[in-house]
């Protein structure tokens, strides 16, 4: 049995689950975080090194804001408890996406995580807030750009390697296997760059009632595909 060694996910489907079992959106949320602190901790036991996770879309503010607001809030209040379970499971988090649209509080408590977990050496756990494939990448290009103008770089210093350096995830190996929760097929504008050759899973599993057990099926399914690159297997 493989691990992947970098596991992405899509988690979706908060609420639709709740409204399933007739709660208002946000029950699905806060459940949906709570389930996070859960995969999280059965992600590393299994073996995977880094996980990346879609909290917040930079489309995500086109929702009501009623539930933007809730979501905020909920943020808040898993950002201070994602404090004490990074150092009591050694996880170092990094934040994924442009802090600079969120309120002032949450992003000081974002940079306080990042910063109290960063010398941690189990689980790389990445939070993508405010986060958009283009955005992220429309970003790296002005630093880029900022470095060209000052001689920095050259243009023949600019290699696909070098780009991704100047994404959110620099440093972090692209995913391995990418899971999306509750039925739907796209990647809604998610690590467009560093899904190149990842393997998708999709499950109609919402992301509430995603369990180690789910996580395991994505992982034997991830097993069962033969990874080419390109390539073609040897005979
Ligand atoms: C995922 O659940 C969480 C966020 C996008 C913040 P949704 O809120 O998208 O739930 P559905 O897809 O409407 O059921
Ligand atoms: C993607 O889910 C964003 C997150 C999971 C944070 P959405 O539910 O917002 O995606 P769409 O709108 O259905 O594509
Ligand atoms: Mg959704």
């Amino acid at each position: 049995m493989v691990i992947p060694q970098h596991v992405a996910i899509i988690l979706d489907g908060n609420g639709r689950w709740a409204k399933s079992k007739g709660m208002p959106r946000n029950y699905g949320h806060v459940r949906g975080a709570k389930n996070l602190e859960v995969i999280c901790r059965d992600a590393y036991n299994m073996g995977i090194k880094y996980l990346t996770v879609y909290l917040f879309s930079t489309e995500n503010w086109k929702r009501s804001p009623e539930e933007v607001a809730s979501l905020m809030k909920l943020f808040r209040s898993y950002t201070k408890t994602c404090i004490k379970t990074a150092r009591e499971n050694n996880m170092k988090v990094r934040v994924l996406g442009d802090p600079t649209a969120l309120a002032q509080d949450l992003q000081d408590s974002l940079t306080q995580l990042a910063e109290s977990s960063k010398e941690n050496t189990g689980l790389n756990f990445q939070l993508a807030i405010n986060y958009g494939s283009r955005d992220e990448i429309i970003r790296a290009i002005r630093r880029l750009a900022e470095d060209y103008k000052e001689g920095k770089l050259l243009k023949e210093d600019i290699t696909e390697e070098k780009f991704s350096g100047y994404l959110d995830t620099a440093g972090i190996p692209d995913p391995d296997l990418l899971i999306r929760t509750s039925g739907e097929l796209r990647l809604s504008n998610y690590l467009m760059w560093q899904l190149a050759y990842t393997e998708f899973y999709f499950t109609e599993v919402p992301w509430p009632a995603f369990t180690k057990n789910e996580l395991q099926k994505a992982i034997d399914k991830y097993n069962s595909r033969e990874r080419r690159y390109g390539g073609v297997k040897e005979e």
